[in-house]
């Protein structure tokens, strides 16, 4: 956690925020909850992506569009591979806290706190800007509700309408290789919905729309307590800043105080797991995350690395299993994947990506589980952060578009590819 320096300052700033409106609503929580239940069921499948860290300055209406359009066509993407109905959840409206490996940075003689996400402390290196600010949590509280209610708009306005997928269209159609694939996909949806409506001789107006919902690593204690609450005529408490936090590899120690916040709240969760992890205390979070083992509570999201997830996962799918836990077997195959290229870019390949996921869709199948869901870093611009995919970026390219704040994500044209590439996987093992 950050130091603040002016503890009454923060005090001040999370009553504030406990006195404003939630984010989100309880209603909208269980309805997700359910909706991940049928996903560990095997009934649906969880697309989870978007930055590693959202930015204040990105809070701005086209890159929260581009955002949405490319989940949207992912999703399009899985429904056809998979034929399971798709849980639409971003990394956004809220994802302003990182984690980071030091507390401190030291640059030409001079040490400061580290950057640690937009709603802590500014990127630029002087002590004014590196001081943990608690104002910056009532700016990440207003930058999460502008983002969500334009989002809600959008999707209640009609944009993500499957009539009109040429609404969502960004680039790749016209210049990917695998443009024509997509094409003959969004093709045969249009189809099949003419198909339905003229047998029914109506519009089918229930499935001309899709949800979203939102989710952030819940790192920040002090953001996220702030906004947890009781609500009438229901038991429990709810984090009504977000509809899916996640626990971090970093912090999610058994005696943490991020697992004591998580057990006590009613949301649907996720963990991140990492290749360090043991079957024991995999099966010693699912006991204390989801103590009435109750499906759709806990996810877990599985970041082992290409080179490992063929050696780790087994053995905990078989812990869980004879442990009796349900649990929702998600892969983020970014994490395990990040390596520094020689001149010190940070970066992932394209084909480490594709491979973990691989692995984790067919290593779950083997042991009699299956892969409930995906977890990405990805934006709907055209970046050059990870190397590789179809239209080849390569180490000279990173410099080009290197825009993240921490972790490379996938571009457009290499999130659709990994779409399409999981998809035919999905195909091929339907049962
Ligand atoms: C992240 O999702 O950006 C992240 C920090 O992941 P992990 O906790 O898995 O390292
Ligand atoms: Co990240």
């Amino acid at each position: 956690m950050p130091e603040y320096p002016d503890a009454a300052a923060l005090a001040e700033v999370m009553a504030h925020l406990a006195r404003l409106p939630p984010l989100v609503t309880s209603y909208e929580i269980e309805s997700l909850r359910r909706q991940l239940a049928d996903a560990a069921a095997g009934r649906r499948f969880l697309l989870q992506g978007g930055d590693c860290s959202e930015s204040f300055e990105d809070c701005e209406s086209d890159c929260i569009a581009k955002k949405l359009k490319i989940l949207l066509q992912m999703s399009l993407v899985l429904v056809q591979g998979s034929k399971l109905p798709l849980i639409r959840v971003g990394r956004f409206a809220g994802q302003y806290a990182k984690p980071r490996s030091a507390d401190t940075e030291t640059r030409s003689g001079l040490t400061l706190p580290t950057y640690r996400g937009d709603m802590i402390n500014h990127a630029g290196f002087t002590p004014a800007e590196r001081t943990p600010d608690p104002q910056l949590l009532l700016r990440a509280y207003e930058r999460a509700a502008l983002t969500l209610n334009f989002i809600r708009s959008l999707v209640d306005g009609g944009f993500a309408d499957l009539h009109h997928p040429e609404y969502w269209q960004l680039g790749f159609v016209s210049r990917s290789p695998l443009a024509a694939e997509y094409t003959r996909m969004v093709q045969s949806i249009g189809d099949a919905l003419r198909f339905m409506e003229t047998l029914v001789g109506s519009p089918v107006s229930q499935i001309n729309r899709v949800d979203f919902f939102a989710s952030h690593e819940g790192l920040h204690l002090y953001y996220e307590e702030a906004q947890t609450r009781q609500v009438p005529r229901r038991s429990g408490w709810y984090n009504l800043a977000t509809h899916f936090p996640w626990i971090g590899e970093r912090t999610r120690r058994l005696d943490g105080a991020h697992i004591e916040y998580f057990r006590g709240i009613a949301n649907p969760i996720g963990v991140k797991i990492g290749p360090g992890v043991s079957p024991e205390e995999a099966v010693a979070l699912a006991r204390v995350l989801n103590p009435a083992n109750e499906a759709g509570r806990l996810t877990f999201i599985c970041r082992f690395g290409a080179g490992k997830v063929a050696t780790v996962l087994p053995t905990l799918v078989r812990a869980i299993r004879e442990a009796g836990a349900t649990v929702l077997w998600c892969s983020d195959p970014m994490h395990g994947n990040t390596e520094t290229t020689a001149s010190g870019i940070k970066t992932r390949r394209f084909e480490n990506i594709l491979a973990e996921l691989e692995t984790a869709f067919l290593v779950l199948k083997d042991e009699g589980a299956h892969l409930g869901g995906v977890h990405f870093e990805l934006t709907g611009d055209d970046v050059t952060e990870c190397l590789g995919g179809a239209s080849g970026v390569t180490e000279a390219d990173l410099t080009r578009a290197y825009r993240t704040q921490l972790d490379p994500r996938l571009n457009y044209e290499q999130a659709m590819e990994m779409a399409l590439r999981l998809a035919r996987l999905m195909a091929q093992n339907r049962t």
